[in-house]
């Protein structure tokens, strides 16, 4: 039984063979109708079910169409109006989806309860956003570099702001494939340590540095993230260590000069990024939004184990 609560679970391997499905995929539908199934539906009469325990915008809607896309039904289980959401045991409901659903996501506050659920489901589980960790999203943001033109192995990713769960599932991508991240954070903010140890195994160059400037330098991808994930609390005390971090058009110019800006989104303006750069010429925001879509369609293929 497949799943994908962390990039490793699939694989360098197995996500490049994603980033190549979704880039065909997507070539071959452009301009159609959104809703309109791939022409071999290949998930034609399944079921996704989505668990969510947390606010969302992109996931939500793009593992909805993506579903749809690939000829299958979206099932959307927001946990305030599930018995989850009154005490319903994560076992109980794993065992209970998994007799209506081809497949399980789950956004959630613990990494813990996702992996509970993976235990105790007969269906393939896909994390979409625990608060170790965010793969999804980093398999559309790979997807986004790649249409760029810019090759993965050899790139150099600088990180501003938080060191939360979208920076450890770059970091984790960066070992699978061979590219290098430079995190300007404030102490006390730094990255999970597991998935920088495995990087570096790896062979990637994993630096955290305190200056923002010396982050950025010679960076082909800047990409900062909120400043306050979902569930942490609004500190005075975080916020003011973060202001030196924000990304203006000052700091985007120490970047190599086509360097390209990302952000998974929503976005604080203002906050961790400045208006100039996120509607500026070197943000790629909206391509990497929409392709949340073409990249849940490959995660989706490879956990029920049609790629
Ligand atoms: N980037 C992302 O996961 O957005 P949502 O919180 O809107 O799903
Ligand atoms: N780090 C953010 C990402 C939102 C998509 C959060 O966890 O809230």
């Amino acid at each position: 039984m497949r799943r994908f609560l962390n990039l490793s679970d699939a694989g360098g391997d197995a996500v490049a063979a994603m980033l190549s499905d979704a880039i065909d995929r997507k070539t071959a539908r452009a301009g159609w109708p959104k809703a309109k199934p791939d022409a071999d539906a290949p998930l034609a009469g399944h079921v996704l079910a989505m668990v969510f325990e947390k606010n969302s915008t992109r996931t939500r809607a793009s593992f909805d169409i993506a579903i749809r896309q690939l000829g299958g039904v979206p099932m959307i289980m927001d946990a305030g109006v599930t018995q989850l959401g009154r005490g319903e045991t994560i076992a109980d409901t794993a065992r209970v989806l998994s007799r209506y659903a081809d497949a399980i996501m789950i956004r959630t506050d613990d990494h813990a309860k996702a992996e509970e659920l993976a235990e105790y489901a007969s269906v393939p589980v896909i994390n979409g956003l625990t608060d170790l960790s965010h793969p999804c999203q980093i398999v559309a943001d790979l997807l986004t570099v790649v249409e760029s033109g810019k090759a993965l192995p050899g790139l150099e990713l600088a990180w501003l702001g938080d060191g939360n769960n979208v920076l450890a599932s770059l970091i984790e991508a960066a070992g699978l494939f061979g590219f290098h991240v430079r995190a300007g954070v404030p102490q006390g903010y730094e990255p999970e340590a597991s998935f920088v140890e495995a990087a570096r195994a790896k062979g990637s160059r994993i630096e955290v540095v305190r200056d923002a400037r010396e982050a950025v330098a010679g960076a082909d991808l800047v990409v900062t993230d909120t400043w306050v994930s979902m569930g942490q609390d609004h500190a005075h005390n975080k916020i003011a260590a973060m202001a030196p971090y924000q990304v203006d058009e000052r700091l985007m110019a120490g970047a190599k000069k086509d360097a390209i800006f990302l952000h998974c989104l929503p976005a604080h303006r203002g906050d961790e990024v400045v208006d100039a750069v996120i509607d500026g010429a070197q943000s790629r925001v909206w391509d990497e939004a929409e392709n949340r879509v073409h990249a849940q369609k490959s995660i989706l293929l490879w956990a029920l184990g049609k790629l």
